[in-house]
């Protein structure tokens, strides 16, 4: 996989307009909250970046931004069983409304892993937005609070989503026939 992928499956365009559109489903559920913004990595960064501007503009201006990193890959595609936690975040969850943000959820290991981590923090509320979700994959019964698009068993790449490290910088989101 030296190459990055071609095809487009979401162009950037509709990236930015999803991302606006819930961005202010977002503001209309936590205006006036504390809220604590918590980016996976490495996935989600372009993802986060680009929500924390739509939340600005939709006057969510008070929010605490932080990351946690989990590996659910080695290098290419390939699955392990168990998602690690590599960084922690070090931000008090407790009584604080936090919103997770991940690039996709594929088996949902590592979605499940996390949110069994954080419950535990005792937050007010945990509510994950998931850019993609692939169903057909899931293992567990886990579902994000905000979807952006839902598509089928494709390998993906690019705006945060990588292929074996690679091409996480292209605007567009491009996929890999099987
Ligand atoms: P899960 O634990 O199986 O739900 O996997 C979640 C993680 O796997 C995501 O955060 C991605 O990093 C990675 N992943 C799953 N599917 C894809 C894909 O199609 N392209 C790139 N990364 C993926
Ligand atoms: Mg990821």
């Amino acid at each position: 996989m030296d190459k990055p992928a071609k095809d487009i499956l979401i162009p950037h365009d509709k990236i930015a307009a999803k991302i606006q559109e819930i961005a202010q489903e977002i503001a209309v559920k936590h205006r006036g909250k504390d809220l604590i913004v918590l980016s996976v990595l490495n996935g989600s960064v372009l993802l986060a970046a680009d929500l924390l501007r739509s939340l600005w503009h939709e006057g969510l201006t008070d929010i605490t931004f932080d990351t946690v990193c989990l590996r659910s890959y080695d290098i290419g595609t390939e699955a392990t069983q168990r998602p690690k936690l590599l960084k922690d975040t070090k931000v008090d969850l407790k009584d604080r409304h936090v919103l997770i943000v991940e690039d996709i959820i594929d088996t949902g290991r590592t979605l499940t892993t996390l949110l069994e981590l954080l419950r535990k923090r005792q937050p007010a509320s945990l509510e994950v937005f998931a850019l993609l979700s692939k169903p057909s994959r899931r293992e567990a019964t886990i579902e994000a609070d905000y979807t952006g698009f839902v598509i089928e068993d494709l390998w993906v790449e690019g705006y945060g989503l990588d292929t074996g490290g690679k091409y996480r910088g292209n605007p567009d989101i491009t996929y890999r026939k099987g």
